[in-house]
Parts: C-alpha cells; sequence; structure tokens
C-alpha cells in the first residue's frame, strides 16, 4: 500500500501518527478557516470546497460534542452526510458483522468516521479498507478507552491558541487530573507530547485511575517529562495549564469507581486564586461536577471555547484529509 507523505495522512486512527510539521500545518489551518468563517462570502467558499464528498458518521457510542463538531464541520464543507447513531437500526442485527457494515458505507461515501465502544476498531477497520478496491479514510472519533485523536487536535490547538503570546506549547507545565487512567483523551494528548520542546505533565490523580503504564513507558521514551501526585493544591501555582477529565465509570466492572474518593480532584473558585494569571484551564467535556459552574466566567476557563475549536479543527480535518488545503491557505479572501 502507497504511503502518504510524512506531511499527510489518509487514515486518522491514534496520536502517535502524527509529528510536529502535520500539527502545525493543522493548527494553521483550522485558523485560517476561522478567519473565512467571518464573513458571508468567506463561508460561502468554504461550502463549494468539498461538495462533491459524502461522509458516514457511524456513531455507535454516545456523544454529543464529536457528532455535532463533525456533523457541522460537514455541512460548513458542503460534505454530505449518512449516519448511523444506533446499531439496532442497521442490519447488523440480523447478523451481518461489523467489517461488512463498514465496507458497506465504503460502496457509499468518501471517508467514514466512526465512535465506538470496542478498542482497536478503527485499526480494524482501515486494515480491511485497504485491501478493497475502493479505499475509503477511516476516521477514529473515540475507540473505547484508548484513543480519541481528534481531540487531542483540537486540544492541541486550543493550547496553542491560548499560549499564542506566551511561546505556544513549547516549555510548559501541563497537569491532568482524574480518571487518567481510563480517559481516552488524555492518552491521546500525552502521545502528542513528544513533538514538543521541554513539555513537563503533572498527572493528579488517586492510585485506581493514575496513567497507564504504557503510557509512562512511551513518555520515557521520548523523554518527556511527568511527575504524578494526588495533591492538586501542591502543584497548581507551577501549572501552565490544567486539563480535567470526569471519571469514565462507563468502564466500570463492578461499580469501582463509587469507591474512590474523588472530592481532593474538583476544581472550583478557590482553586483559580492558586492558578498562574495566564494559566489555561481545559475539559474534553461533557463535565459532571469535576469543574464547578462558578469557574466559567474565568477568562482562563477554556473548555466551552476548545469545544468550538473542535469544530473548526474537524474541518481542518476534511480539507487536509481531501487535499484542498492549499485552496485555504492561498485563498484570496485571506488578503
Ligand atoms: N469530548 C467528547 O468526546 O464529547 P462527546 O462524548 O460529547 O462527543
Amino acid at each position: 500500500m502507497e504511503r502518504a507523505p510524512k506531511s499527510e495522512f489518509f487514515h486518522i486512527l491514534r496520536t502517535q501518527q502524527f509529528d510536529r510539521v502535520v500539527l502545525d500545518e493543522l493548527c494553521d489551518l483550522t485558523t485560517a478557516i476561522r478567519k473565512f468563517a467571518k464573513t458571508k462570502e468567506g463561508l460561502h467558499y468554504l461550502r463549494g470546497l468539498l461538495a462533491h464528498k459524502r461522509a458516514m458518521l457511524y456513531f455507535t457510542q454516545p456523544s454529543t460534542r464529536t457528532f455535532l463538531s463533525f456533523n457541522n464541520a460537514c455541512q460548513i464543507l458542503g460534505i454530505q452526510t449518512s449516519e448511523i447513531r444506533d446499531p439496532s437500526t442497521s442490519s447488523e442485527v440480523k447478523g451481518e458483522s461489523l467489517l461488512d457494515s463498514l465496507r458497506t458505507f465504503s460502496s457509499y461515501v468518501d471517508v467514514v468516521v466512526m465512535r465506538t465502544k470496542e478498542e482497536g476498531l478503527a485499526e480494524s477497520a482501515a486494515d480491511l479498507f485497504d485491501h478493497i478496491q475502493r479505499r475509503v479514510p477511516i476516521i477514529n472519533a473515540g475507540s473505547g478507552r484508548d484513543q480519541h485523536p481528534t481531540q487531542a487536535l483540537l486540544d492541541i490547538y486550543t493550547l496553542e491558541r491560548s499560549f499564542k503570546d506566551h511561546g505556544g506549547i513549547d516549555g510548559k507545565t501541563i497537569g491532568m487530573m482524574g480518571d487518567l487512567r481510563r480517559g481516552r483523551t488524555v492518552r491521546s494528548l500525552c502521545y502528542l507530547m513528544k513533538n514538543y520542546r521541554n513539555v513537563r505533565l503533572v498527572f493528579i490523580a488517586p492510585d485506581d485511575f493514575m496513567m497507564e503504564e504504557d503510557i509512562k513507558t512511551h513518555l520515557h521514551q521520548h523523554m518527556v517529562q511527568f511527575t504524578e501526585t494526588k495533591d492538586l493544591r501542591s502543584v497548581l501555582p507551577e501549572l501552565d495549564a490544567i486539563y480535567i477529565t470526569r471519571i469514565q465509570d462507563e468502564h466500570d466492572k463492578a461499580g469501582e469507581s463509587g469507591r474512590v474518593d474523588l472530592s481532593p480532584y474538583k476544581f472550583g473558585v478557590e482553586e483559580l486564586k492558586h492558578m498562574k494569571p495566564h494559566g489555561v484551564i481545559m475539559h474534553p467535556l461533557p463535565r459532571r461536577d469535576e469543574i464547578h459552574p462558578d469557574v466559567d466566567l474565568d477568562p482562563r476557563a477554556k473548555y466551552w471555547r476548545q469545544e468550538r475549536n473542535g469544530m473548526w479543527m474537524r474541518v481542518a480535518i476534511f480539507v487536509k484529509l481531501f487535499k484542498v488545503d492549499h485552496l485555504v491557505m492561498h485563498g484570496h479572501l485571506l488578503d
């Protein structure tokens, strides 16, 4: 199978596939797209870019923002969409294998975006598609507790944008708090950190939800510094950003989340007082009670902007995937 050049990609399966060149290109592209979208003329231009493409949104695991942001990204680019969100409405109930269903999607569309509870399914689908005549790209929109690569891309964009006047992500200390063991967003984001210079990670979690060994081994191998703590307050003043996650109790086997004291892992107005003046507070959402709503009004709270950035980054992903990025980066409307 012919491989895409280094600065291009076909499938998006896991964040290990991205290097700094692609990350910077996607961030620049996202910013350019946001500029286009500020005017009616620019939005009209974007809507014609991929009007000849069709996308399948196969989301059989619950989702609000990933589904809506992909759906709206398609609308912005003129991409027509089909969707399955409930497998009981597909021929899987007649005994069709999921891989046969996926192959069927490839008969009708030009890209398949999939969110599933199974780990590794996007990889299996990509492997299948790499061996059939009508090869279409797979985008992993969240696979079990393993990976959420497009979330990590929008997180990188949010961090870069937030630190635009402070040297970007390089050199920053980034805390990650909550259910790090089963949080696919933080796992995917960790894999990207090797692309940035002198980043230090601080994992803040109870023992039961501390980051898994596979991620720690990866960070060691790529010389990304990290420390672990249970004490949020003691590390808060040194953090440039804190990425807070909810408990992923949908992965519980026997109610184990309920037996862990999570009260030390919440962020409220008191915690705000200990953050740097230009600190950044992020959360992939949905949240429960790990961030108090009173924090939302503070300018350092970036999670609602992060959510909206997700739509623009997903527009950029389609633009780059279908190789029309030059029409955006050199678009006359930007002048
Ligand atoms: N962040 C995120 O993946 O949200 P949804 O589960 O609502 O898509």
